[in-house]
């Protein structure tokens, strides 16, 4: 679909109050470069997780003062610092929503996951929102389709966020153009267009939370640093390679091949950060601690667990919901020491957004 067919059309405003539930996702394949207007410069493909989610209820209402304006309320509480990031985000997309001019707004928004744990909530945030947004839209343009719906959600949460335009279908999601699936667009997320593997329909993610503070660089900073490096063009190259790779593998189940490219990305991700200009570092001691124990784990014991990382210090575990028992043992004896408080969360493989 052509970027010209997510404009709406204007409608009379309504009053209307919706509510949805989206999830968190994990990249499996990154997403690290970025061109104006948020259009990724490699593909990426992430498992959409369960219980990790952000629940947003919208009030729509004519506005009074004949201009778009909102309040945004954060678990209760009015949070003002929030609305510069949100203002940008309805700026941007402003053009493909004009009816939205014409509307007050009373965001209510929470997180199932613990409030600065370090787990970016952009994602399902913007998520969410976008969602409630589509869903206003449908009623004033009751022909929309359900196809329509989701897309045109993800776009829009794309603007938010790039990696929220996976947040909204599940259980895995690609986003970029990409040579393996045909459909496949850089201005929205698509759910993974083949058979997938039943093995990662019910795949285990559990996050280790090594570090709950602030990230030194932000991910806009970061994607903006992948402008002048020296290892960019290669790593694009590399990430679409990967993405094929890992697309033959979530249709086979072959899991030693799934650890070999989930791993490899994650520390590709990290090396990008490392080797820019400005470099930093986002991963601490204890995330280099885990991954040691984690791969003498599974050389001991033979269970396919592998880990990913984010853009930070925590650690995703990834493993089969087969082995859920041994590995949440060993996660419990052997790595929650190397947690801020002991502190992670068990989530899996979830199936997209909810209204609620
Ligand atoms: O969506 P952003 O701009 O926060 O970027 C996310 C980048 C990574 O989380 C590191 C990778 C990804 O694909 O989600």
């Amino acid at each position: 679909m052509e970027e010209n067919s997510f404009i709406s059309k204007t409608a009379n405003p309504i009053s209307h109050r919706s509510c949805w539930e989206a999830p968190s996702n994990i990249a499996l394949v990154k997403y690290w470069g970025k061109v104006d207007p948020q259009l990724p410069k490699n593909p990426s493909l992430s498992f959409t997780l369960s219980t990790s989610l952000t629940k947003t209820e919208i009030e729509f209402q004519p506005a009074t003062s004949k201009k778009f304006d909102f309040m945004f309320f954060f678990e209760g509480e009015s949070k003002p610092e929030f609305k510069p990031k949100l203002e940008q985000f309805f700026d941007r997309i402003a053009s493909y929503i004009p009816w939205l001019s014409d509307y007050e707004l009373k965001i209510k928004s929470e997180n199932s996951f613990p409030h600065s744990s370090g787990i970016a909530s952009s994602a399902s945030a913007m998520a969410a929102i976008s969602l409630n947004l589509m869903d206003l839209e449908r009623h004033l343009f009751p022909d929309m389709t359900t196809s329509y719906f989701y897309k045109k959600a993800s776009f829009l949460a794309r603007l938010g966020s790039g990696s929220a335009a996976r947040s909204v279908a599940g259980p895995v999601t690609i986003w970029g153009k990409n040579k393996s699936q045909k459909q496949s667009s850089d201005l929205y997320a698509l759910p993974f267009e083949a058979a997938l593997n039943p093995v990662f329909k019910s795949y285990q993610d559990c996050i280790l939370l090594v570090d709950k503070g602030v990230k030194t660089v932000t991910s806009s900073q970061g994607h903006d640093l992948m402008h002048k490096h020296p290892f960019a063009e290669q790593r694009f190259l590399q990430a679409d390679r990967n993405l094929s790779a890992l697309i033959t593998v979530m249709k086979t189940g072959d899991l030693d091949a799934f650890i070999q490219i989930v791993e490899l990305e994650a520390l590709t991700l990290h090396a990008m950060m490392m080797t820019s200009n400005p470099y930093f570092i986002l991963m601490k001691p204890n995330t280099l601690a885990i991954i040691e124990k984690l791969w003498a784990f599974r050389a001991s014991d033979r269970i396919p667990v592998c880990f990913t990382l984010d853009a930070g210090a925590n650690v995703h575990v990834l493993y089969p919901e087969e082995y859920k028992g041994k590995v949440n043992d060993f996660i419990k004896e052997e790595l929650a020491s190397f947690c801020q408080n002991r502190h992670y969360l068990l989530d899996q493989v979830g199936e997209g957004a909810k209204k609620v």
